[in-house]
């Protein structure tokens, strides 16, 4: 049996206007996973999937058209491949539709198993390449930030850019970061408010490209505030993009609540993070004062909540 897998994701600035070629900060969420499980079955049988938590079981040549299946079958094309006698078990503990990554990460952990089964290991580029092609069949436009942080599995600066590849580039954390990940637990599928944000571009186009001008400012703020470990600034700054996601009509009360109880329990900034409408937020806080955030998080009505340790790295891909 071969299991793979791929972490969740967070964008600690900079969504939405990432999808207009303005650039934006993912991390990746090592502890939080999706998992797939490839067992070989006996020939003939053909390639079957299990998703146990969402009670779904289907097959590749009865089902072509399930989502998974596609991206598998973009998988074998890109292989050259017959699709192999496999089950494939998917399992994952990232929240669906809630600003995680869920999608991309479930779609790396399928990519590399079925590649692995075929004996192929895929470098980050291409798995997030055949993750960002099925992705693009779902949600319309996205920028793909969410699949290239999840295949790379580690910080980066990412900027869509018109008629060539995007830029993709390491950012330097110089010193760890605790986050307090706090969710609405209101389910939003990204197309919603990425949809309705394009509507009032087209009306506006001329305000909402100056928020986009104000957002990409903030994220090269960030990007210094990482790189000197100025945790301080760093806040500031988050919470100077909630102020721009506002703007951009992409928070809800349920947003705002947790991330007005943050703030107020000592956190060094917070904002949403993700497609908004619902999901989750995120906190900057120091590491003796998470638990207090946590707890606030917790009393103002979080559905979940968990912390998670962002390690020092050097900022080479
Ligand atoms: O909520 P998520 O994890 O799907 O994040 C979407 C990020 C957006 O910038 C809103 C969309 C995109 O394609 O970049």
């Amino acid at each position: 049996m071969i299991t793979t897998s791929a972490p969740a994701k967070i964008i600690l600035c900079g969504e939405h206007a990432v999808v207009y070629n303005r650039p934006a900060i993912a991390l990746p969420l090592g502890d939080v996973r999706a998992y797939a499980e490839a067992t070989p079955t006996a020939p003939g049988t053909g390639l079957y999937f299990v998703a146990p938590d969402l009670g779904e079981t289907w097959s590749f040549s009865s089902d072509p058209q399930h989502p998974l299946s596609e991206l598998a079958a973009t998988v074998l094309d890109h292989l050259g491949a017959a699709a192999p006698d496999l089950t494939i078990t998917l399992r994952s503990d990232i929240p669906i539709a809630g600003g995680m990554g869920s999608g991309a990460a479930i779609g790396a952990a399928l990519v590399r198993a079925v590649a692995q089964a075929l004996g192929h290991n895929l470098p980050p580029a291409e798995v997030s390449a055949l993750v960002y092609a099925s992705e693009g069949r779902y949600h319309g436009t996205p920028s793909g930030i969410d699949n290239t942080v999840i295949a790379y599995e580690q910080a980066i600066w990412f900027q869509r850019r018109p008629d060539t590849a995007p830029l993709i580039a390491p950012i330097r954390v110089a010193t760890p970061l605790t986050l307090v990940i706090g969710d609405t637990g209101v389910r939003s599928a990204t197309h919603r408010p990425v949809c309705d944000l394009r509507e009032r571009w087209q009306a506006e186009p001329a305000t909402y490209e100056a928020r986009f001008d104000a957002v990409a400012a903030v994220v090269t703020q960030a990007r210094a505030a990482l790189a000197a470990g100025d945790l301080a600034a760093l806040g500031q700054i988050m919470n100077t993009n909630q102020t721009l996601l506002e703007e951009l009509g992409i928070s809800s009360p349920e947003l705002d609540c947790l991330v007005h109880a943050a703030r107020q329990a000592g956190a060094l900034g917070a904002k949403l993070s993700g497609a908004g409408w619902g999901g989750v937020m995120i906190a900057l806080a120091h590491s003796d004062q998470c638990q207090q955030v946590a707890d606030a998080l917790q009393a103002a009505g979080a559905s979940r909540v968990r912390v998670a340790l962002v390690p020092v790295c050097a900022g080479e891909i």
